[in-house]
C-alpha cells in the first residue's frame, strides 16, 4: 500500500518539517534507488528536467553527491561555480541569483553560509528548493542520509543511544540529526568541549519535542553505553575570533585506544570532512561507517529529487 505522503513541489528546508512516516518513505525510496543503481539500470525518472546546484559556501560531498544524483536520475545539472566565475563577482546578491536561476530549472539545491538563508530562499524560488546547509542552523539532507546509514548499518532505527561528540555549537548536522533522533526515540548524549556545547535553545527545542538528552564531559563513559557515535570536526569557518578556534582545536580525538572503551560493535558516523577528530587508524575498524555514510548520500539525494519533482 502506498504511504499517504506527497512531496511533489515541496521545499526541503528543516529536519523538523518531517514526520515519521515521511522519513521512512524517503529512506525506502533511497533503498530502491540504491538497488536500481547497483543493478546497472540507466534511470530516466527525471528525463528532460534540469536541476541547479548553487553553493555559496565550499562543499565536496553535498555538491558532488547531488550532482551525481542528478545525473543518475536522468536529469541535467547546471552549477553556479565559484563566485569568481559568476555575477557574484560583480556584486549581485544571492537572492537575485536565485530568482534568476529559478526560471531555468525544475529544482534547486542551495548551500549558504547564513543561518536562515534556506528559509528566505524557499520564499523566493517557485521551484522546490533543497537546503544543502544554511550557516550553523540546518543540514536536513545530511541528517536524512545519516538515518539511512544508521538503519542500514544497525538493521533498524529506534530505541538506541547515540553520542554526539565534537562541535555541537556550530555543527548544523547535529542540529538536524537531533530532530530525527527525537522522532525515532533514540537517546542522545552530548559530549563536547565547554566552548562548543549544544546551544541551549537547541536542547530546549529537542526536549520540548520529547528528546531524552544527557550532557557529559566523560567521552569514554558515553561511548561505553552508545550504539552510535556521531563525531564532528570543529567548524573553524564559523569562529569570529581565530584565537578561540586555536583554544579548542584537537581537544577530542577518537583513536583505537579510546575505541577500546566503547560498547561492542558501536557504529562510528561522521558527516565529513574530517580534520583530526578521528584518527586514520580507526578507518580499519569494521563499524567505521563514515565513508559508507558519504556514499549513501547519493541514493538518498536521488530519492529527494525524484520525490520533490513529483516524478516518483
Ligand atoms: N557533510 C558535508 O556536508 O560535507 P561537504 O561540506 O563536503 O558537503
Amino acid at each position: 500500500m502506498e504511504p499517504n505522503v506527497s512531496f511533489a513541489g515541496r521545499d526541503i528546508i528543516n529536519s523538523y518539517d518531517f514526520n515519521n512516516q515521511e522519513l521512512c518513505h524517503i529512506m525506502d525510496t533511497a533503498m530502491i534507488y540504491e538497488k536500481r543503481v547497483k543493478s546497472g539500470e540507466a534511470i530516466k525518472d527525471l528525463d528532460g528536467m534540469v536541476v541547479a546546484t548553487l553553493f555559496f559556501e565550499p562543499s565536496t560531498r553535498t555538491r558532488l553527491s547531488f550532482q551525481a544524483a542528478i545525473s543518475r536520475v536522468g536529469a541535467s545539472c547546471i552549477d553556479l561555480g565559484n563566485a569568481s566565475v559568476s555575477s557574484q563577482a560583480k556584486g549581485e546578491t544571492w537572492q537575485d541569483t536565485l530568482k534568476t536561476v529559478d526560471g531555468y530549472v525544475d529544482a534547486i539545491v542551495m548551500r549558504h553560509p547564513t543561518s536562515g538563508a534556506a528559509i528566505e530562499g524557499a520564499e523566493i524560488a517557485v521551484h522546490p528548493l533543497i537546503n544543502g546547509g544554511d550557516g550553523s542552523r540546518q543540514h536536513p539532507t545530511q541528517a536524512l542520509l545519516d538515518i539511512y546509514t544508521m538503519r542500514k548499518e544497525a538493521g533498524h532505527i529506534g530505541g538506541q543511544t547515540i553520542t554526539f561528540l565534537g562541535d555541537l555549537k556550530y555543527g548544523r548536522t547535529v542540529h538536524s540529526l537531533g530532530d530525527f533522533m527525537t522522532q525515532f526515540g533514540n537517546k542522545m548524549i552530548f559530549c563536547s568541549p565547554e566552548e562548543l556545547r549544544m546551544p541551549k535553545e537547541e536542547t530546549k527545542r529537542l526536549r520540548k519535542a520529547g528528546a531524552e538528552i544527557e550532557e557529559t564531559d566523560d567521552v569514554a563513559a558515553a561511548l561505553a553505553k552508545s550504539d552510535f557515535v556521531y563525531v564532528t570536526r570543529v567548524q573553524r569557518e564559523r569562529f569570529e575570533n581565530p584565537e578561540d578556534y586555536e583554544k579548542v582545536k584537537g581537544s577530542y580525538i577518537l583513536d583505537n585506544k579510546l575505541l577500546k572503551k566503547a560498547k561492542k560493535d558501536m557504529i562510528i558516523l561522521h558527516p565529513l570532512p574530517r580534520v583530526d577528530e578521528i584518527a586514520v587508524e580507526v578507518d580499519d575498524y569494521p563499524g567505521a561507517a563514515y565513508f559508507r555514510q558519504a556514499h549513501n548520500g547519493m541514493y538518498l539525494r536521488m530519492a529527494l529529487l525524484g520525490l520533490v519533482t513529483g516524478r516518483i
